[in-house]
Order: structure tokens, then sequence, then C-alpha cells
């Protein structure tokens, strides 16, 4: 099994190319890396536009899923025609949907829409990539893009931490037992990052503190981890220096206090 991972003229599966931290992702597997892409989201158009420049830029080639990841038919599509058309050698899971408030307002539909894009779909994939580069004997990658929401509480995000809660456990439980064999897993878990999830939010309130971190480095550390193969990451020196100081503080309090800046940030976008 080889300790750091090359996608040179690799094709490598990334989810929610459309915007943010996929988008990104893809730009820079292909500019740094060099890898084939194929791009993955329902906004076609934004995935053709992409994947154009970056033909054109960079010199690899790039396919484009348009598809639903909250609808396990479009999941399951998605997966077949990537594995018949190609051989993958990497898939990021980053595809995923938050909502900010109270989750005594959030609608049963919405809720469900949150599960099935940001657990149910990964997890399907997850679990049909394993068996895929174990059969072909790929030494491969999956990267999970989880978040500190996952290790973490987050109040008025409950749902979305809860669902990255399962990925991260998930993830890293996975890893272990895949322990030795040529797939390895990575749980990705940034802090707060600067894209339309983070822009389009009505919480404009954390927009000019040191709490988001550029998509640009974010991402070049995903990937980074994910080419190294380690089981888990941070991006960023606030995020780790969080981390690290939260083990000091009780549980509660962290809770609470996150709670109260979110109660702010809600006042503050008139909710
Ligand atoms: N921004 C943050 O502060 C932050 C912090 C920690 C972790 N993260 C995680 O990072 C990942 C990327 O988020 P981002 O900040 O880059 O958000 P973003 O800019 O809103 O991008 C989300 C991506 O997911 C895709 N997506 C959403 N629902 C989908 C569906 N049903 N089917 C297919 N694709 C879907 C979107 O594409 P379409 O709309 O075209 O389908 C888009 O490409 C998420 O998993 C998020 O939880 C974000």
């Amino acid at each position: 099994m080889k300790d750091r991972l090359s996608f040179r003229g690799r094709w490598v599966l990334v989810t929610g190319a459309s915007s943010g931290l996929g988008e990104e992702m893809a730009v820079q597997l292909a500019a740094e890396y060099g890898a084939n892409l194929i791009l993955v989201a329902r906004r076609a158009e934004r995935l053709s536009e992409l994947a154009a420049k970056l033909e054109k830029a960079h010199g690899v080639h790039c396919k484009v899923i348009a598809a639903d990841l909250s609808r396990l038919e479009d999941v399951r599509r998605v997966f077949h025609k990537a594995t018949s058309e190609h051989e993958i050698h990497a898939v990021v899971l980053n595809a995923g949907i938050t909502h900010f408030g109270k989750h005594q307002d959030l609608s049963w539909e919405r809720f469900e829409t949150l599960l099935q894009t940001n657990l149910i779909g990964v997890v399907w994939l997850v679990n049909n990539f394993v068996h895929y580069f174990a059969g072909k004997d790929i030494d491969g990658a999956i990267m999970l893009v989880s978040s500190m929401a996952g290790v973490m509480p987050v109040p008025y995000q409950a749902a979305y931490a809860g669902s990255k809660a399962f990925l991260t456990n998930f993830g890293q439980s996975l890893s272990e037992e895949l322990r030795g064999e040529p797939v390895s897993i990575t749980v990705f878990s940034p802090g707060g990052i600067a894209t339309p999830m983070a822009h389009e939010s009505d919480l404009r309130y954390f927009e000019n503190t040191p709490f988001l971190q550029d998509v640009t480095s974010c991402a070049a550390e995903g990937l980074s981890a994910m080419a190294a193969r380690r089981r888990f990451h941070v991006p960023g020196r606030l995020n780790r220096l969080q981390m690290f100081l939260s083990r000091f503080v009780p549980r509660g309090f962290s809770v609470a206090l996150t709670a109260a800046t979110y109660r702010k940030a809600l006042k503050a976008a008139g909710q």
C-alpha cells in the first residue's frame, strides 16, 4: 500500500463541484495534481463551464454528471456511470447542505433532504466505493467532507451538526477497519469557510471574523490530507487551536457559549 497517492492522469470524482469548497478542490485537483475529474452536482451548466475551463487551462479530461444526491436513484446512477466509464482512484464526497435557526422551525421535508444529502447518499457511495476499490485492488482514497460541527455540538444548526457527527464517527471508525487495505478514508472537518454556504445564509454576523477560513487554503489542506491518507484533518491553525482548547473546557460551557453566539447572529439576521 502506497503512503502517498498521486492523482496525475487518474480519475477523481468530486461531488458538490458546482460551488464553494468542491469547486475549489476540483480546480486544485486539475491544476496542482493533474487529475482527470468527474464533476457532480445539480447545476449542470456550472459544472460544464468549470469542466471546459479546467480542460483548457490544465489539459486534463473532465466529465459532468448532473445529479440530485438527495435522491438515492441519482446516487446509484452517479456510481454506475462513473465506474462503468472510468477507473476511479479517489472520491471527494463534499456535497452538503445546512440550515440555521431553531430545530423546531425546520420542516420535516428540509430535515429529510438534509439527511438524504449529507448522510444517506454519502454512506451509500462510501459502501460501494470501498467494495469497488477492494475488487480492483486500486490504491484509492475517499474523502468525507464533515465539519467541526461534527465534533462540537452547534445549537441552531442541530440537524446539520448531527449529520456531520455521524459522518465523523462513521468515517473514523471505518478508516480503522480498513487499516492496511488499499483504500483509505479521510474525514476532513473544516470550521467556517468563506463559501456561498456561509455567505448566502442569513448569518452575515460571522462574515468579517477570523472564524471563516479562505476556501483556497481549506481545499489545499483537504487534498493534501487525502493524498497523504490521513484519517482525520481539521484545516486552519485557529480551528486546530479551538479543537485543542475545547478539551479543557466543560462541554456544557462550550455548547452554551456557541448557543449565545448564534443567538446574537440570528437576532442580527432578524430571526
Ligand atoms: N461553508 C462552511 O462554513 C463549511 C464548514 C464546514 C464544512 N462545510 C462542508 O463543506 C461542504 C461544501 O460546502 P460549501 O461551503 O462549499 O457549500 P456550497 O458553496 O453551498 O456548496 C455546496 C455544494 O453541494 C452541492 N449540493 C447541495 N445539495 C446537493 C444535492 N442535493 N445534490 C447534488 N449536489 C448538491 C451544491 O451543488 P448544486 O446546488 O449545484 O447541486 C454545491 O456544489 C459541505 O459538505 C459542507 O457541509 C462547509
